[in-house]
């Protein structure tokens, strides 16, 4: 299938160049011998730790490995900020752009500019609902969000239980699917729903106050709570110590920061999803590199783009629960350094868990 694409594409470049009257892509557009350049652009520093920490250094060695040229910048939450960026990689040469949206809108006229000016561009982590992306790296999300709710049933057992949820940014397609995937688990269970509501930008200190007004009109009958990410179960987890309930109401997390992974160690957390940053930049990387050469990438199925109404080629992964008997394998696959983890007082914890 792959080959068959080059073959005609191969065919269609030498028609043009035979006809005379080819575009500009042949030769000089770097969309051929892995001349281009790879721009990506993170979205911020606040919704997660995990885009500085994780992905940069991730997508830097991986990039480097294959010795391509790139560029790394972050749009530090601001969608305006965001289409500068893009537009400045642009014109600094950069045929292949990975973004990762901060509204599906403002994705999807980043990718509509760049497209016309005849760049490739790759959705990474995020869907851009009604975008063109020509492809989407990233984990399923979906099963995210299963991997949750199964993790907060087993915490709460088999009795009846009322259960907040604190989902992501509703601008967020992920937030969408981590909180389908969860309910489908959690509704089946004996738990009730005592209060739900999403996090604008997925802003931790808006988490704190939305935790407690839902907190206080549950009148604090909450025996589990859903949060959507490391960040949100530590805004959640300020509210509980306040009240000093924290250790006793399993709260969920996800993507294996430092915070999450020593709230999991002290037993304030239930658990988090480990999402490998290596994987999913390397994943970008190899997706990226053969739109650089001109090629299709491999994928391992497509993604529905609800708005758009077409199918996404995707490259989806899969992520891992952890819980206080596996915290060690995170630090073993290189998420998170020993030393970060087991700094001051969870040194014993790190002990404990047999982590060194
Ligand atoms: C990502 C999560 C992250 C959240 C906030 C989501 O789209 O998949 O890993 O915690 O955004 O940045």
């Amino acid at each position: 299938m792959k080959r068959t694409r080059n073959l005609v594409l191969a065919a269609a470049s030498a028609a043009l160049v035979l006809s005379g009257c080819g575009s500009d892509s042949g030769d000089d557009g770097g969309s051929e011998g892995g001349e281009g350049k790879i721009g990506v652009i993170l979205p911020d520093t606040a919704s997660s730790v995990r885009w500085e920490s994780a992905d940069r250094p991730a997508l830097e060695s991986a990039f480097d490995e294959a010795g391509v040229e790139y560029e790394i910048q972050n749009a530090e939450g601001d969608a305006d900020q965001m289409a500068t960026i893009a537009d400045g990689m642009v014109a600094d040469g950069v045929t292949v752009l990975a973004i990762v949206n901060l509204d599906s809108d403002s994705g999807a006229a980043i990718q509509e500019k760049a497209g016309q000016q005849g760049v490739r561009t790759i959705d990474y982590d995020r869907l851009t609902l009604g975008g063109s992306a020509d492809y989407y790296v990233s984990f399923d999300n979906t099963v995210v969000g299963e991997l949750q709710g199964e993790g907060l049933a087993q915490c709460l057992g088999e009795d009846e239980a009322d259960v907040i949820y604190l989902n992501g940014a509703p601008t967020d397609n992920n937030a969408t699917l981590f909180s389908e995937g969860a309910h489908s688990v959690l509704d089946e269970g004996p738990y009730e729903n005592a209060g739900e509501q999403a996090v604008p930008d997925w802003d931790n200190e808006q988490a704190v106050t939305i935790f407690e007004q839902l907190y206080t009109q549950a009148d604090g009958q909450v025996d589990g709570v859903y949060a959507a990410n490391d960040g949100l179960a530590g805004s959640v987890i300020s509210i509980l110590e306040k009240n000093g309930r924290a250790g006793e109401v399993p709260v969920t997390g996800q993507d294996a920061t430092v915070e999450g992974l020593q709230n999991i160690l002290a037993g304030d957390q239930c658990m988090t999803v480990y999402k490998s940053a290596k994987l999913e930049a390397g994943a970008l990387a190899e997706t990226a590199i053969a739109l650089v050469n001109g090629e299709d990438a491999e994928t391992n199925g497509t993604t529905e783009d609800v708005d758009g109404d077409r199918e996404v080629p995707s490259v989806l992964l899969d992520p891992e629960s952890i819980t206080q008997d596996n915290v060690k394998t995170v630090v073993d696959d290189g998420g998170v350094t020993a030393e970060d983890l087991c700094d001051g007082e969870f040194a014993e914890m790190c002990e404990e868990a047999g982590i060194s």
